[in-house]
Formats: structure tokens, sequence, C-alpha cells
């Protein structure tokens, strides 16, 4: 199993999501369905980002349930663990003992770049944790311990690739030759999926309210409903207009996505039908995807779940201690 990672033949994809709420279909489309596509050119690995999601408040009842219903929709998505290494980051030693050491080649500089943390800690940027602060550092970690070629995410995290590139690049010029410099792979139109009911910022799992997000375990009709009252925009014309018309944009957007059709083939079939319709047809076909989807993922038990776990991290270990083993020699540690 995995052969493809250890004999160095595929490239090497690495990817993860924080099990931090509910998957919606911003993290499908951004991330989930990018990465089954490339499970047969590449060798693949995907990581529950549990260290990731501490960095800000979690239940931990909640987190553990979180972990696992995180596994479950990445299988529920159509990803094999035949085929592809799944585990969980804080199961492996290794992601926060290189994520120690990058902190020292990280600049404060670096991070107070960083636009997600700028978001993320508004108004009370002095009173967030420091884990919040470095985290993209963490990140560039999981990232850089196995060699990674690719790294398929939505746009948001962009800018935390780059930073794992410019920080495998000042190590290697320190220390001599020791990571590999990964490229972030963005999908154009699924970069970006907006909330439903404020279509000028992504639609995110830890929104305030769930009429932001269509949830991936979001029953049909609730689904629906959450569309029929997406906010829309003044006007009553089915036109793709970022910049005029955010809010028809996002819908036609994720029409396009739900129903594989062309957003111009989505006008042209709505031309001189109005919002309504338009809505309800997209409600219909948002469930005819959500279906199939949850039916496989309550198929699967948690017994399943941790198996799947434990076996991914038996072969991730490996890899990971390898890279950290070429680091800390690189470095004097050894
Ligand atoms: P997160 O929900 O922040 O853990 O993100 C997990 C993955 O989903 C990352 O690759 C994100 O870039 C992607 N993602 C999250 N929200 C969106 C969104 N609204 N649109 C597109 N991709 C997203
Ligand atoms: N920071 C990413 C997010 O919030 C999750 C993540 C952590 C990740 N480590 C990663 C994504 C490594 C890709 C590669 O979405």
């Amino acid at each position: 199993m995995n052969n493809n990672i250890s004999n160095g033949v595929k490239k090497i994809v690495f990817s993860g999501v924080q099990p931090s709420g509910v998957l919606h279909i911003g993290n499908y489309f951004g991330a989930l369905q990018q990465w089954v596509d490339m499970q047969d050119k590449y060798g693949c690995i995907f990581c529950v980002v549990d260290y990731h999601a501490i960095t800000v408040k979690q239940d931990p009842r909640q987190l553990n349930k979180n972990i696992i219903n995180t596994v479950r929709a990445y299988l529920a998505s159509g990803i094999n663990p035949e085929r592809s290494i799944i585990f969980q980051q804080s199961d492996i030693s290794a992601h926060t003992e290189l994520a120690w050491i990058l902190n020292c080649i990280a600049r404060i500089s670096d991070l107070n770049k960083m636009t997600q943390f700028k978001e993320k800690s508004g108004d009370s940027r002095e009173n967030v944790g420091v884990g919040l602060f470095a985290y993209p550092v963490l990140m560039a970690a999981d990232i850089l311990l196995y060699n990674t070629d690719a790294v398929p995410v939505g746009e948001d995290q962009k800018q935390h690739v780059e930073l794992s590139r410019a920080l495998a690049r000042r190590f290697n010029a320190q220390f001599g030759h020791t990571f590999k410099i990964p490229e972030a792979i963005i999908k154009k139109e699924s970069a970006r999926i907006m909330g439903l009911d404020n279509p000028a910022k992504k639609m995110s799992k830890s929104a305030a309210s769930p009429a932001n997000y269509i949830a991936l375990t979001d029953k049909p009709e609730v689904a629906a409903k959450k569309i029929m009252r997406a906010v829309t925009d003044s006007g009553k014309e089915i036109k793709f207009n970022i910049v005029k018309r955010p809010a028809i944009a996002n819908l036609l957007n994720i029409y396009a996505l739900l129903a594989g059709k062309n957003i111009k083939t989505l006008e042209r079939e709505y031309a001189g039908r109005g919002y309504g319709d338009f809505k309800k047809d997209l409600g219909k076909v948002t469930g005819e995807f959500l279906s199939p989807w949850q039916k496989k993922y309550y198929s699967f038990s948690d017994e399943e779940i941790k198996k799947i776990l434990k076996a991914g991290a038996e072969q991730a270990r490996p890899l990971a201690k390898a890279t950290l083993i070429k680091t800390k020699k690189n470095l004097g540690l050894i």
C-alpha cells in the first residue's frame, strides 16, 4: 500500500482540514474535490490538522467528534485510504518538533503579514493565543516534513503556502539543502465560495450564523431553505458580475460547481427568469448532491475511522521522521 509515496516515483501531495466545525461546500469545492482528483496522479497524504484547531477555543468532547467526522467527510468525498494516507496531526510528534525548529527561522515580521491572523485576531491582537500567531509555521512543518511537491488548498491558504516556501528556502540557504520547495495548487472557480448571508466574506465553518454556509451534513430541505434566504443583489437578472453583483455571482458559481455546468450556460437557461426560480432550482441541485454524499458519510463507523487513522499514522511516521532527522543533522543537533 502506498508504494506511491515511499518509492519516490510519484510527486507528493499534502493537504489538511481543521476539525473545527462542520465542513461546508466551500471546503468541498475548495479542497476535498481537488484532493480526490489528485489521487491517481500523485502520492497523497491528507491530514486532520487537530493542532491547528486548538489555536482557538474548542470544546474537548466536540473536538474529538469533529476529528472523526472530518475523516468521515474525506471518505464520503472519495478519498480512498487504500490509495492515500489519512492521519491525525497530533499522532505524529515530528510536526510540533519541526514547527519549533522553524519558529526559530521565521520572523515576527513574516507572521505579522498574515492576513488570516489579522482577520481572526481582529481588535484583540495582543490577547489571542501565541499559537494562533505561530500557526502558519506549524502548517509549514506539516508540508515540509513529507517532501511535498503540491499543496491543494483554497485561495485563503495561498499566503501560508508561500510562507512555507520562504521558510524552506531560508533554512536551505543557511543549513544546506534540507527541504523541497512546495507549490500551492488553487483551482480558480472553486477557490473562494462566499457566505450565503454575506457575499463579501468567504463561507466559513466558524461563521456566527449557520445561514452563512451549506454544511455537507445539512439535510437537503435545510440547505434549500438557506438558499431561498441567501442575500441577493438589487436588480433581477441572473448574470455573473462579481464586482457589481457578488451575491448572485456566488450563487451562480455554486450552481455551476454542483451541476457541473458552465456559468454561461446557466445565464442562458435563466435569461428572463427571476431569482425565485433560480434559487428553487439551485436548492434542488444542492439536494441532489448532498443526498448521496450523506448516505456515504453515515455509512462509516467510528471504529472503522479510528483504524484508518492508526494505519495512516503508521505509514506517515517514518516519512516524517526521516525529514526530521535530516533537519536535526543539518542544524548540528545530532
Ligand atoms: P478550513 O475550513 O479553514 O480548515 O479550510 C480547509 C480547506 O478548505 C482549505 O484548503 C481552505 O482553503 C478551503 N476552504 C475553506 N473555506 C473555503 C471557501 N469558502 N471557499 C473555498 N475554499 C475554502
Ligand atoms: N491552515 C489550513 C486551513 O486552515 C489547514 C492546514 C494546516 C493545511 N496544515 C496544512 C492545509 C498543510 C494544507 C497543508 O485550512
